[in-house]
Order: C-alpha cells, then structure tokens, then sequence
C-alpha cells in the first residue's frame, strides 16, 4: 500500500445500449473494442496508467505507479485526445477529472489506486454531458494556465457534506505560439538566475523576491514567461498594476486570488465567496480575504491594512502547501504604496512556505520607491539590458525569414532597435503590413514606430483601436460595440487581428462576453497618446455605463476607475 499524489480520469461511452439496437451486434462489438485500444493508447502515450475497465468505463490514473512533473497536464491532453479519438470513431463521451491524493495497492494481481479523487473523478464523469470532459477544483488548480475552462457549478458528492465546484475543458493551451513571436533568443544566465531563485525558495521553503528591472519591450513579461513555462510542478498566478490605479490599489491581488478560485470578474457576491470558501479550505482565511479585499473588488473596505496583509499571507501559504507557488506582478511601477507594502511584507513575513514572488517593472519604480526589496535578504533585482547585435541579428533573421527585405533595410532596423525585441518585432510588422510597408524611413524610438503604424490603419481601425486602448490592456468585444454604434467592429477588430497590434485573449474575466489584448503594453500607451481629451472624457462615461449594464455591482470597481478618469482627464 502506498499513498501518492495522482490525477484521475473516468471515460465512459455515451449510450451504448443505444447503439447496440442500431447496429449490427459485430460492429458495435468492433467499435467498441476500437474504443477500448484508442483510449488505452491515448493515455498510455500520455504517462498514464489503465486501471480497469467496467461495462464501457475506463479508469486511468497519472502519477501511478510513476510521479511526472505534470500529471495534472498529462491527463488533461490525454482528455482532448480520447475525445477526438472517439468522435473520429463516431461515438461519443463523457470525461471526468480530479486530482488529489490516492491509495495504491500493488499487492493485487494489478494495480489498484482508491481514494476521494477516483469517487470525485467518477462522479463528475456522470454529470458530465455528452462530449464534455468536467473537472474538479484541485485539478483544476494544477492545471491552471494549461487549459481554458468554464464554469459549470456546483456538485453534490455521495458522502460529502460540501458540494464540489466544477469547470468544464474548453480547450487545452498547450499551443504553439504565432510566428512573430515564437522565437526566443539569448537571456541564458538571466533565466538561470530566475531557476535558481525558483530552486533555492522550495529548497528552504522560503519565500524570496526577485525584481526584474527594464525598458518597456525589453523583455522582461517574455522572460518570466519562458521562466514559467519551465518550471514544472508550481502553480503560477498573475496580476497586473493597472496605470493610474487609484481606487483600485489591491487589484493585482484580487486578479491571482480571483484567478487561484477559478472567481470571474463579473461573479455575483456569494457565488465567488463559495468558491473562495472552496478553495481556501479554511472558512476563516475565506472570510477574512472576502472583507479584506471585498473579493471582487479589491477595495480595502474599512478593514486596516494589516488585516488584509494577514489574509493574504495565510492564503499564500495554503495555496504553497500544495505545491511551490510562483506570483507574478506586472507593471509594478504603477503600484500604488499600499500594494507595494503587502508585497514586500509577504516576501518577509511568508513562513515554510515555497513562493517566489516576481516583480516586473520599468526603471522607474525604483524613483518612487528607492527603498524597493531592501533590507531583506531574500530579494534579488535583475536588470534586463538590450540584446547583443548577434542575438538581435538572430531574432531579425527569424522574424524576417520569410520576406524578402532587402538587406540594408535589415540593418537600419537592427542599428535603431539598439537590441530592443520589441523594436525588433515591431520593424518586421511594418514590413508585413501593406498600408505601412510603404512608411519611407524607420522612426528612431519603438513608441514612434509604433504611432507610424496607428497612423497607418485606415479611420475606423484606428477609432476602435482606440476604443480598446481606453477600456485597457484587455479588453472586451461587447464593450467595443457599445463604444463605436457606427462602426463596423467586426470588420476593424480583424484588422487589428491581423496586424498584430492585438490578439485574442484566451480567457474572459468576463463571462459570456469575447475578450482580445494589446499584444504590448505599449501599444496600447501609445493608441491611447492618440485620444483627445474631450473623447477620453465622453468614452470613459460611455464605458463607465456599459459596465454597469453588464454587471452593475461586481463590476462597481472598474465602473468607478471609468468615471474616475472621465472626471480626471480635464
Ligand atoms: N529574448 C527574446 N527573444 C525573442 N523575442 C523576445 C525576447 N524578449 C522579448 N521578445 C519579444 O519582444 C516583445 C517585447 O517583449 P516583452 O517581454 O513584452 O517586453 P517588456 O515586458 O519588457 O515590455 C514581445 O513580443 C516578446 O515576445
Ligand atoms: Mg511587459
């Protein structure tokens, strides 16, 4: 008997009686026993185990009787492939997936795993409609940020007294990236630094701090992007400091707690409460996230800042306990103090636990905030400096390898890039772009670049361009329409699309509406320079009434930084 960590996956046939009066008795035999063979190879070819079969069902297992790094990620591709396999053999499926801890008793002819996570898998297999592969919250969690999910609510389990929340599998992310943006060149020692951080925190379950400092486009989402996607076994949670984010200072925060809790934006009050409830696995730490932060909406609501850091911390350790926690705070410089404090006391105050927090700012963060990471000596800063010419040179022939740009057109971009990729990027669009192509020189700073290619776009592109840049880095179809009744958004967005200046976002924070982003920061920065005053005033309004059509409550905070900066901008 052993006890090991293993993700559990149930499939079974949809109504194969119905089958068998349709067909003769031979084929439904013979497709069936396809079934069977297709299933097993999929999951084999995963890392997963067969358990057993009974009547149509089949159970697999990852993580027995051999641990991978990913198991969780394993099966959830196993999932997608068993699905596409079955329809391809003209049946269909339901699927269901849970994680947790499994009882294993190889003193049995063959291998056995038992335990809560092989009832839960089962259960979520039976409620799962036909084609549907649902899964459970602690796979969920494990999986978090390999594949796009949506909610399909609570569960009642035999013998539990708590329901489960479940999610269905929309799709598994494991994609490859666009060509523009696919190739990675050089940053050995800085990713080495970043593993190493990683390596040492679960090492002495500590938590530390590393800062990574840069010029906008330099490298650093990029970076910690490529850090992430190589460490396995750590659940990574995002957020972002908004510009100019009065109002809504802990947002960063409510965004990795929303996201660890599987919470959309526009969630009704006690629906995200249950869920936090769910996963804090400690009504008390719930409670205290849920007033401190106002859950949706990060707003300190009267509590003291001290309350707030003490729920956060608790709810930073519980989540480590399961495994090393990465958080990833983007665009530090526009933090305001108070969520600066709460960060760098985590980084302090964290106790036996893995996490790593990383920060990633420009420069100047450390002009408002000089005193940044010191004094504790678990914080490190990383300074992203421009490419070599080689590794640029690289970069420039990847990007460009399928054009013919003449030669002394490449080397201009190279001498003005000054080793910036996003520069690097930005020049090979412009030579990808008809409208643009013909711009006659290469502007010297990456912003005019990028202001030469708005200027580009034909009026009604560049209106809802930005439209976007207003509603922020991400942003939603629905809010579009209601920002531009006249325009033709679906035909602009697909330039936009198509240009590279945004690209679809894979999951909505909020629900039932399509959400795209600005492919950089930066562009977005700059598309909104291009606003008038008088416009910012008038859409920020207009915005700040869509949200509250949308969801007028849960969406209160992000109506209020709208009214706030229709109001501000004079
Ligand atoms: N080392 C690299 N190799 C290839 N492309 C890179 C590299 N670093 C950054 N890029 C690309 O350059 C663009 C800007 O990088 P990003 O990480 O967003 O910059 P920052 O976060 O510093 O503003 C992105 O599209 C990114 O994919
Ligand atoms: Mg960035």
């Amino acid at each position: 008997m052993e006890r090991k960590l293993a993700t559990v996956l149930f499939v079974d046939l949809v109504d194969s009686t119905g089958l068998v009066d349709a067909l003769d008795p031979e084929i439904v035999q013979r497709r069936v026993r396809e079934y069977f063979d297709e299933t097993s190879a999929c999951i084999e070819s995963h890392g997963g185990m067969v358990e057993k079969f009974a009547g149509d069902a089949v159970m697999a297992a990852f993580g027995v009787p051999r641990t991978h790094e990913d198991d969780a990620q394993r099966a959830l591709r196993a999932a997608f492939a068993v699905m596409e396999k079955v329809h391809a053999l003209g049946l269909e499926a339901r699927i269901g997936v849970e994680a947790g801890e499994v009882v294993v008793d190889d003193t049995a002819s063959s291998t056995f795993a038992t335990g809560e996570a092989v009832n839960v898998a089962a259960r979520l297999q039976q409620v799962a409609a036909p084609g549907e592969i649902v899964l459970g919250p602690s796979v969920r969690r494990l999986a978090a940020g390999s594949v796009e999910v949506e909610d399909a609510g609570p569960v009642e389990i035999k013998g539990r007294r708590d329901a489960v929340w479940t999610w269905r599998a929309i799709r598994s992310l494991d994609v490859p990236r666009r060509a523009t943006t696919a190739w990675f060149v050089g940053r050995e020692q800085e990713l080495e630094l970043l593993e190493n951080a990683l390596a040492r925190t679960v090492r002495d379950r500590r938590a530390s701090l590393v800062t990574v400092y840069g010029d906008p486009g330099i490298g650093k989402t990029r970076l910690v992007s490529e850090f992430v996607e190589g460490a396995e076994r750590t659940t990574t949670l995002r957020g972002r400091a908004l510009p100019y984010g009065e109002g809504i200072t802990y947002w960063p925060l409510a965004s990795m707690i929303k996201s660890s809790a599987g919470i959309s934006d526009d969630a009704p009050a006690a629906e995200a409460f249950e869920k936090l409830r769910l996963c804090c696995e400690s009504e008390a730490v719930a409670d205290l996230l849920a007033v401190a932060l106002g859950v949706l909406g990060a707003a300190e609501d009267g509590r003291t800042a001290g309350e707030l850091t003490w729920a956060v911390t608790l709810w930073a350790e519980q989540l480590a306990q399961a495994q090393p926690l990465v958080l990833v705070f983007e665009d530090v410089q526009w933090a305001e103090e108070p969520l600066l404090d709460v960060v760098e006391h985590l980084a302090r105050a964290l106790r036996d636990s893995p996490v790593l927090i990383v920060c990633v700012a420009r420069p100047d963060l450390l002009e408002m905030r000089p005193s940044w990471g010191g004094g504790n000596p678990r914080a490190l800063a990383l300074e992203l400096g421009a490419l070599s010419p080689d590794e640029s040179r690289e970069l420039v022939d990847a990007l460009l390898a399928r054009t013919d740009v003449p030669p002394a057109q490449r080397a201009l971009a190279l001498e003005k890039a000054e080793g910036n990729p996003l520069f690097l990027e930005e020049t090979a669009r412009v030579f990808g772009d008809e409208d643009a192509g013909t711009l006659r020189r290469i502007p010297d700073s990456v912003q005019a670049l990028i202001a030469a290619r708005i200027d580009a776009l034909d009026a009604p592109a560049k209106r809802v361009l930005q439209h976007a840049a207003l509603i922020g880095r991400v942003f939603w179809r629905g809010a579009l329409d209601a920002l531009s009744p006249d325009l033709d958004v679906a035909c602009a967005l697909d330039k936009l699309l198509e240009r590279e200046f945004v690209t679809p976002e894979s999951h909505s924070s909020i629900s039932g509406e399509r959400a795209f982003r600005f492919q950089h920061g930066l562009i977005r920065e700059v598309a909104y320079g291009t606003l008038t005053k008088a416009h910012r005033a008038e859409d920020h309004q207009t915005l700040a009434a869509w949200v509250a059509e949308r969801a007028p409550e849960e969406l209160a905070d992000i109506r209020a930084y709208h009214l706030d900066h229709a109001a501000s901008v004079w």
